[in-house]
């Protein structure tokens, strides 16, 4: 059974390569390299013994899409993952956003309407709820679509609008979008994780930076929010207890499971943790301290969100099994053995 994931080198779509790997599956990847690295492959293959299939080029471009589509009749479903996903940037550079993570979605829709590849699971997320309303806390996939915050968050919402005509007209297609919370964590072996590009924008590897020296301390952005100990609180999640949800996706809609043709499922663990929650899990499982210093708050970030996975957990039969400090944990080797040269991937001084 094979499956096309696109953006496969990057973090979500290589650890969910290795799942679907691990599950039987083969995995196709393409992947524009434009936010990953090609190493990712060798680094998958050190895990489950096989080098996934891949091919690189820009999903936005229609014709390379339908002439990758013409030449694999043999994909039975998609995992869509390759899109822009920095709120900063998008904030900056909105076309860019609009172009590429728009363009792309319509390109594979086009071609698996035309080739007739039947499955297609669509990385959404959380950001669609925008900040929810307290009452609606945890937050159900039925609580309301605020105006997206950002023209990232806004590319998500479009999508799924996207997919939802695309359902409705193309009688042929089903897709189930996944609304991820916060992924973070790394595969038990250390020889995957998250390896962003630059200064990271995200909470978690600029801990691991910060603990291993490349960043001189974390900056939390406000401790004057409504909340506990007034910094804003997330639903993390570990990068494998996503990845399997996605494997649980795509059987779901091989087995002819699904209730509607379009479904929407949120992935979180149903429990919120704040910034200060994070680093003292990371003190604690790692035996390391970190050096933090409180600063102004982070223009656009919401207040709190967790999930309500009551729905995922029941309809998916899927539920988060790992915990905040087995996030935390993993995350950590994983930053160690990559500076250590210990996997597949070039060190990159810079970053
Ligand atoms: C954001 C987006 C989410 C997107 C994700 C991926 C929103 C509301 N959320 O998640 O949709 O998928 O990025 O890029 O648009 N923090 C610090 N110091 C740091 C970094 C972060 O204190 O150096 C804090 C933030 O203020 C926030 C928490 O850590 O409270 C998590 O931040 P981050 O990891 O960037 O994720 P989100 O903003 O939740």
């Amino acid at each position: 059974m094979k499956i096309l994931v696109t953006g496969g080198t990057g973090y979500i779509g290589s650890h969910t390569t290795v799942e679907l790997q691990q599950q039987g599956y083969d995995v196709i990847i393409v992947d524009a390299l434009f936010n990953s690295r090609v190493e990712a492959l060798d680094a998958i293959a050190s895990i489950t013994g096989k080098k996934p299939e891949f091919e690189q080029f820009d999903l936005a471009d229609r014709q390379k899409v339908d002439d990758f589509f013409r030449r694999h009749g043999d994909i039975k479903g998609v995992i869509h993952f390759a899109a822009h996903k920095a709120v900063g940037e998008s904030v900056e550079q909105p076309l860019k956003y609009y172009r590429n993570n728009l363009d792309s979605l319509m390109n594979i829709l086009e071609s698996m309407n035309k080739y007739g590849v039947e499955n297609l699971v669509f990385s959404s997320s959380c950001t669609v709820y925008g900040e929810p309303d307290p009452e609606n806390l945890p937050i159900s996939e039925k609580a309301p679509i605020k105006k997206a915050e950002c023209p990232y968050g806004n590319t998500k919402q479009i999508a799924e609008e996207i997919l939802q005509d695309s359902i409705m007209a193309y009688k042929g297609l089903n897709a189930i979008a996944l609304r991820y919370f916060n992924p973070v964590g790394a595969h038990e072996s250390a020889k995957l994780g998250e390896l962003p590009f630059g200064v990271p924008a995200n909470l978690m590897p600029y801990v691991t930076q910060t603990a291993y020296g490349i960043r001189p301390f974390l900056r939390v952005f406000g401790d004057d929010y409504d909340t506990p100990d007034g910094t804003p609180i997330r639903d993390y999640i570990h990068i494998m207890d996503l990845a399997k949800a996605h494997v649980k996706a795509v059987e779901r809609m091989l087995q002819g499971k699904m209730k509607a043709r379009y479904e929407v499922f949120n992935v979180g663990t149903g429990t919120g943790y704040s910034v200060l929650d994070i680093i003292k899990s990371f003190e604690r499982s790692n035996g390391v301290k970190l050096k933090y210093e409180i600063v102004g708050r982070r223009a656009g970030d919401i207040v709190k969100i967790w999930a309500d996975p009551t729905y995922t957990n029941k309809e998916l039969g899927w539920k988060a099994e790992r915990t905040l400090d087995d996030m935390t944990r993993s995350a950590w080797e994983w930053e160690k053995a990559y500076r250590e040269g210990k996997t597949c991937f070039k060190i990159d001084e810079n970053n």
